[in-house]
């Protein structure tokens, strides 16, 4: 806070208290000892205006509270940048950012303070932890068809994942749905949990610089050829011809990273998915800046064994036919 909004309150705070004081004392001193029943002489329509003293129970809830709120005021943050005698802070406040968050929880555990955080995950393992466990130990294929496994994969998913793929994982502009079986990483239960536990960074460079506004077009078209919707036929292979540049991720078809077993995590260019949208403006907003997609990691955050529950979870959302 500024000096100037520090003083500002300390200005409009103090001044309104001591007046408060002030008046009552005056009313107590002008008004206490007069008789009951005396009137202000004021009278209409043969109404009297009585002179009573203020109630004493009211009067003395009104110096109870001037007392609270000096002792409140001293003992709490709220005058300005006064921070209060009781050193009370309301938790993260000032805290703008996950890196902050995390820097001042280092800092508590450091300190030897209590955090709730970690008291309430402590408890939870003790109860939850076990059962966990015992999930764990069978296979993900297994625990993909058993129906108290795939409940709290749900619950596990809620919690953790529909922020970003949407609570039905049918996710958004940006964020894979998974329950199509079109897969940027790939759908085995191991390459699922390998995405879940390590995180995924993936990056298209953008070609902005490459391949000029000219090139950007029809490379777009081609793109688009590729899904099989109507373009320019000249315009597409153009683009075809310079597509040599993107095979190293999406293959030479533009099938993708999973269909030539390669781990860039390059969309399949050729289903007519589309994880950016599928309008020209949007592929080609794709091929000129890039895209930085980033799959969080959840090994330090969930620990293994919820997270084999949900690979499960997440390849019974693409598979849920058992085929086992
Ligand atoms: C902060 C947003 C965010 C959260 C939270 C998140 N994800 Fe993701 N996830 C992504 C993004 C973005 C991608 C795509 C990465 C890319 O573009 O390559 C992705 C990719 C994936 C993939 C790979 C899909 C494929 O086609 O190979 C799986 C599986 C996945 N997420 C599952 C989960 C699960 C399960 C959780 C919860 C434990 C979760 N995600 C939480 C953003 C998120
Ligand atoms: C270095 C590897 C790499 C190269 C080279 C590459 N891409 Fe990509 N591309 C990716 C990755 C990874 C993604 C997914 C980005 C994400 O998930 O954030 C992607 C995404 C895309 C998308 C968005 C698809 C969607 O579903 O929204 C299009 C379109 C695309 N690439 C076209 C191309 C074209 C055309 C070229 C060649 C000019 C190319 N890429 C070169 C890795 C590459």
């Amino acid at each position: 806070m500024s000096s100037f909004w520090n003083l500002w309150i300390w200005v409009l705070t103090i001044p309104v208290l001591v007046l408060c004081v002030v008046l009552l004392l005056w009313n107590l001193k002008n008004y206490v000892g007069v008789p009951e029943d005396e009137t202000t002489d004021h009278e209409v329509d043969g109404l009297k205006e009585l002179n009573n003293p203020l109630p004493k129970w009211w009067t003395y809830m009104f110096f109870a509270t001037l007392i609270w709120s000096v002792f409140y005021l001293a003992a709490y943050p709220g005058l300005g940048n006064y921070k209060g005698f009781l050193g009370w802070t309301s938790s993260n406040q000032g805290i703008k950012s996950l890196e902050e968050s995390r820097q001042a929880v280092e800092l508590a555990r450091a300190e030897g303070r209590h955090v709730a955080l970690d008291v309430e995950n402590a408890r939870a393992d003790e109860i939850y932890g076990p059962v966990f466990q015992q999930f764990a130990k069978r296979d993900v294929l297994d625990l993909a068809y058993d129906t108290e496994a795939l409940k709290i994969g749900q619950r596990l998913f809620l919690q953790n994942c529909s922020l970003c793929h949407g609570s039905d994982a049918r996710g958004q502009r940006g964020f894979p749905n998974l329950t199509d079986n079109d897969w940027l990483y790939g759908g085995t239960p191991e390459k699922i949990k390998e995405t879940l536990l390590y995180g995924r960074k993936a990056a298209m460079p953008g070609w902005e610089a490459a391949l000029g506004d000219q090139g950007i077009k029809e490379m777009t078209a081609y793109v688009l050829q590729l899904s099989g919707r109507a373009v320019n036929e000249q315009d597409a292979a153009a683009g075809q011809a310079k597509f040599g540049m993107c095979a190293a991720c999406h293959g030479v078809d533009g099938r993708g990273s999973v269909a030539h077993n390669l781990p860039f995590g390059a969309p399949n260019l050729t289903n007519n998915i589309w994880l950016y949208g599928g309008s020209s403006a949007a592929i080609e907003e794709t091929l000129r800046h890039g895209r930085y997609g980033v799959m969080p990691a959840f090994k330090d955050t969930l620990g293994e064994d919820k997270v084999h529950l949900l690979t499960a979870y997440v390849y019974r959302l693409a598979n849920p036919e058992d085929l086992r």
